[in-house]
């Protein structure tokens, strides 16, 4: 299943499922509304430190303005391909088992797929069933039936961005980490095949807020409670003012206590 036909095969599944549960229903598709333009040239391009793009959506939690849903929080925004579907069922688990170290740092998670909130909803209880111990799902998946959100947040694979037009298309795993003034500080994008590290995610955000705080970088592989480096613009009167002690390994390479 991960070898190179992994996409076509994941395109195949999704689309079977997607049959199984609406055939009992004989409802009608009601096709979503088209978002104005998805011409590559309307498209955002998001770089660390762009302005998150603005968007109104439906959630599993009511309709959001998500600059609003942001306020002064920082926030995690991820997409995932599709509902019902394994990877993302122990994505959305472990994010939700993450949701109180997040919300000690202040941080908002909001999830995303193509689907719709009626899929969301019956989808998060299978996810407390086998990934949460039962307890409550906390956090909001965004319903982008539409895919403003995925068009805007780029959050598309090629062959998909040019089936944007048509049906649900499934989004890659994207993480935008994005600060209180609603200003992109980080992104990672992950396909289908591969699912993200939630550690890593909080650990980014923990570097984040440090270098935010402190005036710090974070070198590889750095955790909490680890010593951090003083960026080569700080003199080394500056550093020994702001920091007290510190090493200095090379002229360039200096690195003091976290805290
Ligand atoms: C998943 O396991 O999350 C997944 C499987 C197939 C396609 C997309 C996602």
């Amino acid at each position: 299943m991960y070898g190179s036909n992994y996409c076509n095969t994941s395109r195949a599944f999704i689309m079977f499922r997607q049959l199984l549960r609406a055939a009992p229903k004989t409802r009608l598709y009601v096709r979503p509304a088209r978002f104005l333009s998805f011409d590559p040239k309307d498209q955002p391009r998001i770089r660390i430190g762009s302005e998150a793009p603005n968007f109104t959506a439906e959630t599993t939690k009511g309709k959001i303005d998500f600059h609003s849903y942001i306020g002064d929080s920082w926030t995690v925004l991820f997409s995932h391909p599709a509902d019902f579907t394994p990877v993302c069922t122990t994505e959305l688990g472990a994010f939700a088992r993450l949701e109180p170290e997040f919300t000690k740092r202040n941080v908002k998670l909001i999830g995303l797929s193509t689907e719709g909130v009626d899929s969301h909803n019956a989808w998060i209880k299978d996810i407390e069933d086998v990934a949460t111990g039962g307890k409550p799902f906390g956090y909001p998946i965004i319903a982008d039936a539409t895919k403003e959100v995925a068009f805007k947040y780029d959050m598309l694979s090629e062959a998909d961005f040019k089936k944007i037009d048509g049906g649900m298309v499934p989004t890659v795993r994207s993480v935008f980490v994005i600060d209180p003034k609603k200003t992109v500080r980080l992104i990672m994008t992950y396909p289908a095949s591969t699912g993200r590290n939630s550690a890593e995610v909080l650990r980014v955000v923990d570097a984040l807020q440090l270098a935010d705080k402190r005036g710090v970088a974070t070198p590889i592989d750095w955790t909490e409670g680890q010593d951090v480096i003083i960026p080569p613009t700080v003199s080394d009167e500056d550093a020994k003012a702001k920091f007290g002690d510190f090493v200095t390994l090379k002229p360039y390479l200096r690195t003091t206590k976290a805290n």
